[in-house]
């Protein structure tokens, strides 16, 4: 229910800007109000800072008369959080300052994941696009309409690597690659604070800290369980990264990280953020985290909630934990006032830190939400971005792009759901806004081509397991027999020129607590395929998904192949850009695709193993690592992705064989579209460490670079390289790097590479 919400100018822009740190005087400026201001504040209304409640109240009442309400008048809340509608939060925000004792204003958050009404694609697509700026401006325009709104802490970049697409919030992370990860949590946390000056800057909020990605068997809320190692050289880069760019918040997550639930883990949060990385901003529990701590088997809610203070929490989301034990921990000498005051302090600079207290309407310029949320302008940039997220996966005999002629058949049960276009976590999306596939493409075609459509089958044969893709409003299962819909679909196509079979995931199948076991195309939609492609017709298939899926049997038997995640409000529209050629596709994956379910976790940048599989081995090796069924190769690599239009590369170069000290050599790369349109290729440098006091992976991204190429045009790509690269933890975690030979390799993406070596020395 808690994402349940209920609906309640062209504008500038302001340039992006990392936050700046405070100079000392604006920081003895802050301590100097903090400390005054907690020298007024009770014990009990210490302890309301820290409390964050759920705004369920709020949302189904409709009216500050409720709970929450009175609890704010009360100072028991720091904030609250998913409240839709600038007049409620601003209702909200008044009785805090003014019928609450001391003032104090509230943090309003929400989860504004990927946009706000003008919905982004799922972040997971989003990655797929490399496109740094693209990513940067879709987390700009989400914070300058959700605080258009009143909220002005959003919970975002969720940051978590994942490997394992049975994980349904793979969809909200940025896929498997540390580098890509950790350049998309900077860009994001740039486009939502800026330098935290401005009305329209809001708190980042990093999640989930650590390892969420990594829960076992994909199984959501499950155990993780990592080595030190596989933490600091994998999992943690992008949250550093985050931490590194400014960050304001973080937020802790689910799971256990070497046994200890994050939230109370002290060597997590208190060692290795505030310590190692620095973080001096707040940190705030996930959903009920600190009760969870006894179902993991742990202690009971007193003893959780003093340990999680202890470890480096500071605000309790959900859990009542802080709230309804710390004062008789207090009193009974379990918990020392110190840890009390140590998390009030940060929640109040959080506060300071985004102006509320010079203005605590700062954020509720009721104004700017007729102005400024769904405007032609931020549109616009969704539609483009989108277009930027899909990854033609194959097209062969260039089936695509369609011309806009003819009959077109849209069949599948993704094509005339509106519902199903933005994602999961559209928490502010306002589906009667957006369009279909259907209504997309027949906008795109105009008078120009015939357009008809037929569902062709259900999503599932399972109605249970079609009912959890109908959550939240999302999508309406034909009440027809699989039967009647196939016949309808085929007398549908039976004269068109060519079909376009609009297949998948339903958005609801990804996302939180939305794990799968099968990843395949379900059985009904498979034989409605069978069936279209029997037909002879071209079939050009879009899939759906929230996660990498299992292709194998499409990439044989499918003539073209475009994965178009959950591409936002502006879906539809940008799926037709992309299917009948204004826009060329340019996505690359951000995660790889396996042939099978069962080579999962499978991604790129693994380690060697003592008996690998030779690259030119023909089939299963006895006693190497492999299977004995199916190849160890993807069916699609991390870094691939087809266009409209070709590349060649020329082998890469480098400056000089050797690197020493604080020196640094290039790498460069010709690259020439050889195809007759212009193109985007995304060139990808990768290296690898050929002997480490640790092992090191085959590959690891340490650059890339997007570039727009008109037929013909030929390029030099070069990428620097210097020791600092190189660097990674050793056995005792020290970030270091260690002479030694290295490969580097440039190419389309992680198999197919050019490479040289080089020396450090
Ligand atoms: C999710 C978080 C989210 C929070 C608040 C939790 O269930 O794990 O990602 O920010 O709810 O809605």
């Amino acid at each position: 229910m808690k994402k349940h919400i209920i609906a309640a100018a062209a504008l500038m822009l302001a340039a992006s800007a990392v936050a700046k740190p405070m100079t000392d005087a604006e920081k003895a400026k802050m301590d100097k109000f903090v400390t005054e201001l907690m020298a007024k504040m009770t014990l009990d209304e210490k302890l309301g800072q820290l409390n964050l409640p759920p705004s369920d109240d709020i949302v189904t009442g409709q009216t500050i008369n409720s709970n929450i309400g009175q609890a704010v008048a009360k100072g028991q809340v720091g904030g609250t959080f998913n409240i839709k509608g600038a007049e409620k939060i601003r209702e909200l925000q008044r009785v805090a300052v003014e019928e609450s004792r001391l003032g104090i204003p509230l943090l309003l958050g929400m989860d504004v994941i990927h946009g706000y009404e003008t919905v982004f694609p799922i972040p997971l697509a989003l990655s797929c696009s490399w496109d740094m700026e693209a990513i940067e401006r879709s987390a700009r325009i989400a914070a300058v309409e959700a605080s258009a709104a009143g909220v002005n802490w959003t919970f975002s970049p969720m940051v978590d690597i994942s490997r394992d697409p049975r994980w349904g919030r793979m969809s909200e992370g940025s896929g498997e690659d540390p580098y890509l990860g950790s350049e998309i949590a900077r860009a994001m946390v740039r486009g939502y604070q800026g330098d935290l000056k401005n009305n329209d800057e809001i708190l980042a909020c990093v999640k989930h800290f650590a390892l969420y990605g990594a829960s076992e068997a994909g199984r959501d809320y499950n155990t993780v369980d990592m080595s030190r190692s596989r933490m600091y050289n994998e999992y943690f880069a992008p949250y550093k990264a985050a931490v590194d760019e400014g960050a304001a918040t973080v937020m802790t997550s689910f799971n256990l990280v070497d046994g200890v639930p994050a939230t109370e883990n002290k060597w997590l949060l208190d060692d290795v953020l505030r310590g190692q990385w620095g973080f001096d901003g707040m940190v705030v529990t996930d959903y009920g985290s600190i009760g969870e701590v006894s179902v993991h088997g742990l202690e009971n809610l007193p003893e959780a909630s003093a340990r999680a203070l202890d470890a480096g929490t500071d605000m309790d989301m959900c859990s009542f934990g802080f709230i309804g034990t710390l004062k008789q921990s207090v009193e009974n000498g379990t918990v020392p006032m110190e840890n009390i005051d140590k998390a009030v302090r940060r929640i109040l600079e959080a506060k300071y830190r985004l102006g509320l207290f010079e203005n605590p309407y700062k954020f509720n310029d009721t104004k700017r939400e007729k102005t400024h949320i769904y405007t032609k302008e931020h549109r616009a940039d969704a539609r483009r971005i989108a277009a930027e997220t899909f990854v033609l996966l194959k097209n062969d005999g260039k089936v695509l792009p369609l011309a806009k002629k003819g009959k077109v058949a849209l069949i599948g049960p993704m094509a005339n759901t509106a519902s199903n276009m933005p994602g999961t976590w559209s928490v502010a999306a306002d589906f009667d806004r957006y369009k279909s596939l259907y209504e997309g493409i027949k906008d795109a075609v105009g008078n120009k081509a015939e357009v008809v459509y037929a569902k062709g089958s259900n999503l599932e044969s399972d109605p249970v397991l079609e009912a959890n893709a109908t959550m939240f409003g999302r999508e309406m299962r034909d009440p027809r027999s699989e039967e009647e819909l196939l016949a309808e679909a085929l007398a549908t196509v039976a004269d068109a020129d060519v079909i376009v079979a609009a297949m998948g995931e339903s958005s609801e199948y990804s996302g939180e607590s939305s794990s799968r076991t099968e990843l395949e195309l379900p059985a009904t939609q498979r034989r409605l395929m069978e069936a279209l492609l029997a037909t002879g017709k071209p079939v050009v298939m879009l899939n759906f998904s929230g996660r990498p899926t299992v292709m194998s049997w499409e990439a044989e038997n499918v003539p073209a192949i475009l994965n178009v995640w959950f591409g936002g409000s502006e879906a539809a529209d940008a799926i037709a850009d992309v299917v009948f050629g204004d826009v060329n596709p340019s996505g690359r994956l951000s995660a790889t695709m396996p042939r099978s379910l069962g080579q999962v976790p499978i991604y790129y940048n693994h380690l060697n193993t003592g008996r690998p599989l030779a690259a030119d081995a023909k089939g299963f090796v006895k006693f190497r690592s492999n299977y004995l069924d199916v190849p160890n190769t993807p069916l699609y690599p991390f870094g691939y992705g087809l266009g409209y239009t070709t590349f060649d590369y020329s082998p890469v170069r480098l400056s000089a064989d050797t690197l020493t000290g604080d020196g640094s050599l290039t790498a460069t790369v010709t690259v020439k579209n050889t195809g007759s349109r212009e193109g985007t290729e995304t060139v990808q440098m990768y290296i690898r460490d050929l002997v480490g006091s640790v092992s090191r992976p085959v590959k690891e991204l340490k650059g890339f670079e997007r570039i727009t190429l008109a037929p013909g045009e030929s390029r030099d790509v070069t990428f620097t390289v210097t020791p600092e690269m190189l660097k990674f933890y050793n056995f005792n975690l020290d970030f270091v790097n260690e002479p030694g030979d290295f490969d580097l390799m440039v190419g389309p993406n992680s198999a197919e590479v050019s490479t040289a070596r080089f020396t450090l020395k």
